[in-house]
């Protein structure tokens, strides 16, 4: 072995080579979040031609690749945690999450099976004990921490699946998918996520199978709709698998109306999964818990921490109410879940996940809580949501910005308007302010649409961030707007 011993471990010399690293890091970080730039604003040709690597013979030792990252990756990195960087579900992070990686990654834990991480896993169902607490569900440890909000929504079509063939003596786990499977169809709002339909093709059942149902004027799913679609289903000889409702859609931030939505479901005995990847923040929130009542009726949901729960990515949480429901994912390895173990009372947590290898991240989110406690969590939620209300207000009131949306969480859809200009145009002219903005450095604002018309948005989740910062990044949208539009 040579004198560089690259592994960790607890050898005077692997410590002092992990605290000499480590310290490197923390002091090139320090550096990075002082400098002013949100990003310093090179191309994508300058990027990829900027950035090789350096496999050598020898390696370079860990201080050149750490300052290679650092001249590499650091500095041309998003600031996210710059006031003007609000286009995304995309959050600053906390400071004890930091912590919590540094714990988590130098442990390395493996969630699969209790003899790779025996703290962690008692930790992470706790937590998911008290998740499901916080929702509404009946007490139970049914539920495991996922990657993020695709994996857990196709946890729960994918179980609302199983189910649904399940009611009709088939199993999918067993024998694969059968019938005519044209004719099975998930219900879900115009603004569901695009994950509902990736995952639908991933099952198998492909686009087709996602049938939309209309919004209203806030971009909630109407449940008149939804009526008629359930009873069009019915009449074309189709059969609804689920119905997949938003906690929180990512751009308007709406919540459908969730019990009523479950009201309708019951009727036919249809699965309800909420996607609540956003708006699941609110379970903490002092002001707006209400939001989500009718979470609790739902057959399943998605939470994400890494979003606005401020937790580093990834971070995300998949709920089943009841747990008998992951017997249809069942599968046993010797070597992990085995009878003996399971009779022994010994946990295993692959058997509620997709994933076999998965990282400890329950633990930033239980820091978290613990750090904050209820009022200081409570209150970093909620002041993106009173933020957002503000600075409606404030666009409303420019002449030269219109508001697209009253805001529900924590954005704000708006558009430059220029004095003349058909909506081509001005859709064109609200896309280049965006890539402007960012091509400058200065800020990173989301383009999106709305009713199929282009429009920008603050996503505003970050606490740091107030009111005054909002209408320095309004005036540059102004008046980069007026340049592009002189040009
Ligand atoms: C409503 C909603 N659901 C699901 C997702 C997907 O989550 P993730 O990116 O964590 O996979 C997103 C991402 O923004 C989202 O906004």
């Amino acid at each position: 072995m040579s004198d560089l011993n690259p592994i960790l471990s607890g050898s005077a010399q692997s410590i002092a080579a992990y605290q000499e690293a480590i310290e490197q890091s923390t002091q090139a970080v320090v550096q990075w979040l002082k400098q002013p730039e949100m990003y310093q604003g090179k191309t994508v040709a300058e990027l990829r031609e900027r950035i090789n690597l350096e496999f050598t013979s020898q390696g370079l030792g860990n201080q050149a690749a750490i300052e290679r990252a650092v001249e590499y990756f650091l500095k041309d990195s998003l600031s996210v945690h710059h006031p003007q960087c609000v286009a995304h579900l995309h959050c600053p992070s906390l400071v004890i999450s930091q912590a919590a990686e540094v714990l988590i990654n130098a442990t390395n834990q493996s969630m699969d099976s209790w003899d790779q991480s025996p703290s962690a896993t008692i930790i992470e169902m706790k937590l998911i004990e008290w998740l499901r607490a916080q929702v509404g569900y009946p007490a139970g440890d049914a539920g495991v921490f996922t990657s993020g909000g695709t994996q857990s929504n196709l946890m729960g079509l994918m179980l609302a699946r199983d189910a649904f063939f399940a009611r009709q003596g088939h199993s999918v786990q067993q024998h694969g998918l059968t019938g005519n499977l044209s004719k099975i169809k998930v219900l879900c709002s115009e603004n569901a996520h695009f994950s509902v339909q990736k995952n639908m093709a991933l099952m198998g059942l492909g686009y087709q199978s996602v049938t939309l149902v209309k919004t209203d004027a806030f971009s909630r799913m109407d449940v008149n709709d939804l009526a008629q679609k359930l009873a069009e289903a019915k009449a074309n000889g189709e059969q609804v698998m689920a119905i997949v409702a938003t906690a929180g859609t990512t751009d308007a931030g709406a919540i459908d109306p969730l019990a009523d939505i479950a009201a309708l479901a019951a009727e036919q005995q249809i699965w309800v999964h909420v996607d609540a990847a956003w708006g699941g923040a609110l379970l903490l929130s002092e002001k707006y818990r209400h939001f989500l009542n009718g979470l609790e009726l739902a057959d399943s949901v998605t939470l994400d921490f890494h979003k606005q729960f401020f937790q580093t990515i990834s971070c995300g949480a998949f709920l089943l109410k009841d747990a008998r429901h992951y017997q249809l994912m069942r599968y046993q390895a010797a070597y992990l879940n085995s009878d003996f173990d399971e009779e022994q009372g010994v946990p295993n947590l692959v058997s509620k996940s997709l994933q076999t290898t998965r990282r400890f991240d329950a633990l930033k989110l239980w820091m978290g809580l613990e750090a904050l406690g209820k009022k200081q969590y409570a209150e970093i939620i909620d002041n993106g949501v009173t933020l957002a209300q503000q600075v409606a207000q404030f666009v409303a009131e420019q002449p030269q910005l219109e508001l697209v949306m009253q805001p529900q969480l924590a954005s704000v859809l708006f558009r430059f308007r220029p004095e003349k200009g058909d909506t081509a145009s001005v859709a064109l002219l609200n896309q280049r302010i965006g890539d402007a903005l960012l091509a400058s450095g200065s800020a990173n604002v989301g383009v999106t649409e709305a009713d199929g018309v282009t429009c920008l948005k603050l996503t505003l989740l970050n606490p740091t961030v107030c009111l005054e910062d909002v209408k320095v990044l309004l005036a540059s949208v102004v008046a980069c707007g007026q340049q592009l539009q002189n040009a």
